[in-house]
């Protein structure tokens, strides 16, 4: 690390990640310039310190090892907004947009005014702080087991300024009400899959990953209890990630749905089934 100054730092970063074999390796260097020279004030004309250069390097490790990179920065962005995350919760991802944007869509077309709604596994708070600020006078609802995810939740609806009840509990938590909209994204990889997941996946938290044996343990019980926990008077929805993975059983859970409901697998951007809708 000799020698190390600002002119040459981004090509410093960028020869690490280019050696590591990094996707996207000239995006990344820029991200993580732009952290580290925020993080420590860095500026043209400074030389760096040894205790900053131990910082780059410490990034750097984690980086090898395959820690990824929005846990380094603690900053994804989702949606059109920016949210805080640490390694207590999922890193939010492009295919949730499009579970959001059907559901909007859905309280949109219904014309749905102030809809009550669940997101049951909030993680980040990603989909209950999007649809917030998407549909005003929405009343929202975020569950989550995990109280460490809650924290990053509470802390990212402060950033975004919207008012969302949190709860910590077991699916639809101690909430005694029933919904327009239930949302979720629930764990869905099957449990014998996890261990051949990429490496960064795997510093993510298991309880945001394993969905059991077939994947379905969480998907099936939204889908048994939400149909009894949706209005049935109004237009109403239960919006759910998948995985391709669960398709089989969840073909089996979907032949029982009461007749009264309709549903609707959408692909994501790569083609693969993702997107489950039930509604009335
Ligand atoms: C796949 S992550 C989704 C996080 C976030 N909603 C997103 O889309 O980025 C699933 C979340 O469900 C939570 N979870 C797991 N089991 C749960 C349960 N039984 N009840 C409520 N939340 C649960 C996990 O803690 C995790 O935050």
């Amino acid at each position: 690390m000799k020698n190390l100054n600002y002119p040459n730092l981004h090509k410093y970063i960028l020869s690490l990640l280019q050696n590591l074999l990094i996707d996207d390796p000239h995006i990344e260097a820029s991200i993580l310039l732009k952290y580290f020279i925020k993080e420590k004030k860095i500026t043209e004309d400074s030389n760096l310190s040894l205790s900053n250069q131990s910082f780059l390097l410490e990034i750097m490790q984690k980086r090898s090892l395959g820690f990824p990179l929005q846990y380094i920065t603690q900053e994804v962005n989702f949606y059109k907004s920016k949210f805080y995350v640490n390694s207590s919760v999922l890193i939010p991802r492009p295919e949730t947009e499009i579970l959001i944007e059907q559901c909007i869509e859905f309280i949109k077309r219904n014309k749905i005014k102030n809809p009550n709604i669940i997101d049951i596994g909030t993680g980040s708070g990603a989909i209950a702080i999007t649809i917030a600020k998407e549909i005003s006078g929405s009343i929202i609802y975020a569950v989550d087991i995990s109280k460490q995810a809650l924290d990053v939740a509470k802390i990212n609806a402060k950033n975004n300024d919207v008012v969302i009840q949190f709860i910590e509990g077991d699916l639809f938590g101690d909430i005694d009400c029933n919904f327009d909209i239930i949302i979720s994204n629930p764990p869905y990889i099957l449990t014998n899959n996890i261990k051949n997941l990429q490496q960064e996946v795997l510093y993510e938290p298991v309880l945001a990953l394993d969905g059991g044996l077939d994947g379905m343990d969480m998907i099936s019980k939204i889908i048994n209890i939400g149909i009894n926990r949706i209005n049935k008077n109004t237009s109403s929805g239960i919006f759910i990630e998948i995985d391709p993975q669960v398709l089989s059983p969840l073909r089996k859970t979907l032949s029982d749905l009461p007749h009264n409901f309709k549903y609707n697998i959408k692909n994501d951007y790569s083609g693969y089934p993702r997107i489950l809708s039930i509604t009335t």
